[in-house]
């Protein structure tokens, strides 16, 4: 039925259902860049393909000790309750999971959030207040610029890993909370975590770091770089997704007891949206069981990264922005990316694609990383098809082969720090 009114306002129009004009643009706008297609939509992984866009490091996803963890506590008789973890007690098999997490990565505190989204979003909201400064890495996960928006702040952002301008707007703004990821999901880099302990220590600052990368990955068993570089006295929050190691859907947050104990009834995520589910609770901690004795898959993990990350500096791609297991090939425009990725993809070699809003304009990606289960034969075929390709997707003029030739001229020692 139309409806006609005299006021233009109101007239019924050809709009689409459910939509206000606004969206209607919008939706416009999307259609035009992607209607053939989303950029990160490729080839699904099949046998026979190597896949390395996976967060699965420690490739445990399958592990029986932990699958059957988890179908053990689904056929259980559970007596727990579905519904906002507010209303778990001290027994509930959440806070025990929590105060083992806090124990294994020398935490006061944990609480499980729904995903590391969630932690990022729930911990700023309670931490910062309208007139808190929040100083975050430019690179730094969405979650956290979603944490200072749910507090009601405006992030003020500093330049990547560069802590002297971080400096010069702490100096400028004074203490606030200074919000980092310890491994970069997109660049595969680390934060410069002892320089940044230092500066909040000198300046009152509130240090958080975002583990999710890290996790399982490096330490002595596995507790992430915060505590294998020997900072956790100095730095007061720790999160991170259970979505990459721990192969689950969950996040943590790690910290001083009085304020989690606060924030598990204030923080909106918490009060508003349903406890992690008990069966997923029993796999996480047969996981953290695995991790911890995992060392033969850190170094493994370990190995492959640092291959491929050098089997494609020799054969000309720059890849030395990463010291970790995720490897970009920030090929710069998205079309320039969806190229590389098909002509990766047309021979069997799975990436994720990663462009804006998860990087900046033109410097889209293909993200390969590696697991503790990639095979040297693929890693083989990955650096083949590598090879084979490079005339067709010319790496010298991708922008980070223009930012290694600036570095080589301004001969600037890149940041390294020592990793368990
Ligand atoms: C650094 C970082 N933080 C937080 C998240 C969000 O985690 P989740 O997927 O559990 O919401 C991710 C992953 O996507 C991430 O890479």
């Amino acid at each position: 039925m139309s409806v006609t009114m005299s006021n233009s306002r109101f007239r019924a129009s050809s709009q689409p259902r459910g939509e206000l004009p606004g969206l209607t643009q919008r939706i416009a706008r999307h259609l035009e860049q992607y209607g053939k297609g989303h950029s990160v939509q490729g080839r699904q992984p099949e046998p026979g393909c190597v896949v390395l866009s996976s967060n699965d490091y420690l490739s445990l996803a399958a592990d029986p000790r932990i699958v059957a963890a988890q179908v053990a506590s689904l056929i259980s008789k559970s007596t727990e309750v579905l519904m906002s973890a507010v209303f778990l007690g001290e027994a509930s098999s959440q806070r025990r999971f929590e105060r083992e997490l806090a124990q294994f990565l020398g935490a006061d505190d944990a609480v499980l959030t729904q995903s590391g989204y969630a932690a990022n979003d729930g911990l700023l909201q309670v931490l910062a207040d309208a007139i808190t400064p929040i100083y975050v890495d430019i690179f730094a996960h969405a979650s956290i610029w979603q944490g200072a928006q749910s507090a009601g702040v405006k992030a003020r952002p500093f330049r990547h890993n560069e802590v002297d301008h971080l400096a010069g707007l702490i100096a400028q703004h004074g203490p606030g909370i200074v919000a980092v990821d310890a491994v970069y999901s997109t660049s595969g880099d680390i934060a410069p975590l002892a320089e940044l302990a230092s500066l909040c220590e000198a300046t009152g600052c509130i240090l958080l770091v975002d583990e999710s990368h890290s996790i399982g990955v490096f330490g002595a068993h596995g507790e992430g770089l915060v505590a294998a570089l020997g900072l956790t006295d100095k730095v007061a929050y720790r999160t991170f997704s259970l979505s990459k190691a721990f192969v689950g859907r969950a996040g943590a947050i790690l910290g001083s007891a009085r304020v989690l104990d606060f924030l598990r009834y204030q923080s909106r995520p918490a009060i508003f949206s349903s406890a992690v589910l008990e069966h997923d609770i029993a796999r996480f901690q047969a996981t953290l069981d695995v991790i911890r004795g995992a060392d033969d898959r850190r170094f493994l993990l370990q190995a492959n990264a640092r291959r491929l990350r050098e089997g494609l500096a020799e054969l000309g791609y720059d890849v030395s922005v990463s010291e970790t297991q995720i490897v970009p090939l920030v090929a710069g425009p998205e079309p320039r990316t969806v190229a590389l990725r098909q002509a990766l993809e047309q021979r069997g070699v799975i990436g994720a694609v990663f462009c804006t809003p998860a990087t900046p304009k033109n410097k889209s990606l293909v993200r390969l990383s590696v697991t503790s289960g990639t095979t040297d034969e693929e890693l083989d075929r990955v650096l083949a098809v590598c090879a084979e390709i490079r005339d067709q997707v010319r790496p010298e003029e991708w922008p980070t082969a223009r930012r290694a030739a600036r570095r080589a001229a301004s001969a600037t020692p890149q940041h390294s720090p020592a990793l368990a």
